[in-house]
């Protein structure tokens, strides 16, 4: 668990870390290459290591070097079996999926179960590479794919909540290996699957399109090993800009791709946070009062769902009424609960998180729910007056390099301790003779109704 002392500006320079979400598709594909891959500007954090133990499991020799960097060389491309025990720990394993039906023609992935942001199918991956031929049965939790051939077509990839960004890889990948040409619309547009559409063509795939929603991709014979470097966190970029933010700090963010960033800027400024960018460097600053504002998490090139919870624990703070949507996952707001718990005033009514901002935030123990959400918590818990303590933030480490390092260099006191009573902050302990007084003026109890009825208002 974290215990975070907050109440501190962050104030320095810090760099981004390589993206999650194109290092674990652009791994996956590796497998898919008839010769040695070298990655660069990896991040080290748990899911990169878990899908390594997949691809070992797929006869993919995976070797992590100094300075982000990771090779993977095929050493037996007979398995095709991705197994639950691995899969479970990381739905992205689902990512495999492709590569194998490409390359090896067949594939038995464990479906990746249930996620706390929301219901995830994978109907979309398999009605892509159905159109491509495969035969595909699901059965006793494993996706069963093969297919002696897999013949180019025309595929509409779009569903109920816009593209896939990880069905896009999976059915990109696969189409690289068929024959003709394949056209997928609706395509996720991400940096993330830009980025390994990038990695594809370089080692000797015809893709084009990359970045829209239109992509065509000619099938080759082969795909030969290559060398590429990671594209920057855009998602940890944003959560680095919200810290700075929250914490009323002033940061100069380096290894920024700025023009992935576009609508976080652009909604960071209505909020009334100073951004200013040259190259790959943005300097963000949080001095004047921050400002209400409503937000839409939308496919790229909307602002991203997953900084959907650190833009709401930002909002706490910016005195008035702020209207929270996701259109991509619209359950992801696990994390209200929480931020409740360090003195935020918010409330879910329907698709919506209602936020009534301005009231400071205050030390308490919370407990995160996902990823981008433990990132959210750890944000409040910066700008809360006073210590918290967040627990499971192994979520964190899925999907953060280092990040309590990165922060504690920049001013923030957080430390990294085994959830033991002894390393609880006494300030968060009730002593019996108080369990029951209240240590703050109850008349700061949440809005009457006509607050409700004026958020309703609002959010209709
Ligand atoms: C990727 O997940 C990211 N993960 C997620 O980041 C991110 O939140 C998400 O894209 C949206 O941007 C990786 O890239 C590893 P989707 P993915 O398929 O591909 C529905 C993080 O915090 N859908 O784009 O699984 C789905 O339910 C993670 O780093 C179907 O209906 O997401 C969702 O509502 C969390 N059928 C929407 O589409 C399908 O077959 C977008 O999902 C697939 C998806």
């Amino acid at each position: 668990m974290f215990v975070v002392r907050g109440g501190q500006p962050l104030r320095g320079t810090v760099a981004v870390s390589g993206a999650k979400n194109a290092a674990l598709p652009i791994m996956a594909a590796a497998l898919a290459l008839d010769g040695p891959t070298t990655l660069r500007n990896v991040p080290e954090l748990a899911d990169v290591t878990t899908l390594g133990q997949v691809l070992q499991s797929l006869g993919v020799q995976c070797e992590r070097l100094p300075g982000g960097v990771l090779t993977l060389a095929v050493d037996d491309d007979q398995p095709c079996l991705a197994d639950y025990e691995l899969v479970r720990r990381m739905r992205a394993s689902v990512c495999v999926l492709g590569p194998l039906l490409g390359r090896r023609k067949r594939a038995c992935v464990s479906l990746p179960g249930g996620c706390n942001i929301g219901h995830r199918p994978i109907d979309l991956h398999l009605k892509g590479l159905r159109a491509l031929g495969a035969e595909i049965t699901v059965e006793r939790g494993y996706v069963f794919a093969k297919a002696d051939r897999l013949i180019g077509t025309e595929i509409y990839l779009g569903g109920s909540f816009g593209s896939t960004v990880t069905g896009t890889c999976n059915v990109m990948t696969a189409a690289c290996f068929a024959e003709g040409t394949t056209t997928i619309a609706a395509a996720a547009c991400e940096p993330e699957v830009v980025d390994l559409g990038h990695f594809l063509n370089r080692a000797g795939a015809k893709i084009s399109g990359l970045g829209t929603p239109v992509l065509h991709i000619k099938g080759v014979e082969r795909l030969h090993g290559v060398e590429h470097t990671v594209i920057p966190d855009r998602i940890e970029a944003a959560t680095l800009m919200v810290a700075s933010a929250i914490t009323g700090g002033e940061l100069r963010i380096t290894n920024v791709c700025r023009p992935h960033l576009a609508a976080v800027t652009d909604t960071l400024r209505s909020i009334g946070v100073s951004i200013e960018g040259s190259g790959t460097t943005l300097r963000v600053a949080g001095h004047q009062p921050l400002r209400p504002c409503d937000i839409t998490a939308l496919p790229y090139p909307g602002i991203p769902t997953d900084v959907q919870a650190q833009l709401m624990a930002l909002l706490t703070q910016a005195d008035g009424i702020s209207v929270v949507n996701d259109k991509v996952f619209p359950d992801r707001f696990l994390h209200i609960p929480e931020l409740c718990r360090l003195g935020a005033n918010v409330r879910r009514e329907g698709a919506s998180g209602i936020i009534a901002g301005g009231r400071p935030l205050s030390g308490a123990c919370v407990m995160a729910s996902d990823l981008r959400a433990s990132a959210a918590l750890l944000l409040a818990a910066l700008a809360a007056d006073g210590d918290s303590v967040i627990r499971r933030i192994y979520h964190l480490d899925r999907g953060y390099e280092r990040l309590e390092r990165k922060l504690n260099v920049l001013g923030a006191d957080i430390h990294r301790v085994t959830d033991t009573p002894e390393n609880m902050p006494q300030s968060l302990l009730l002593s019996a003779d108080e369990e029951c007084e209240p240590t703050v003026d109850s008349t700061d109890s949440p809005p009457p109704p006509k607050f409700l009825t004026r958020a309703r208002q609002h959010a209709e």
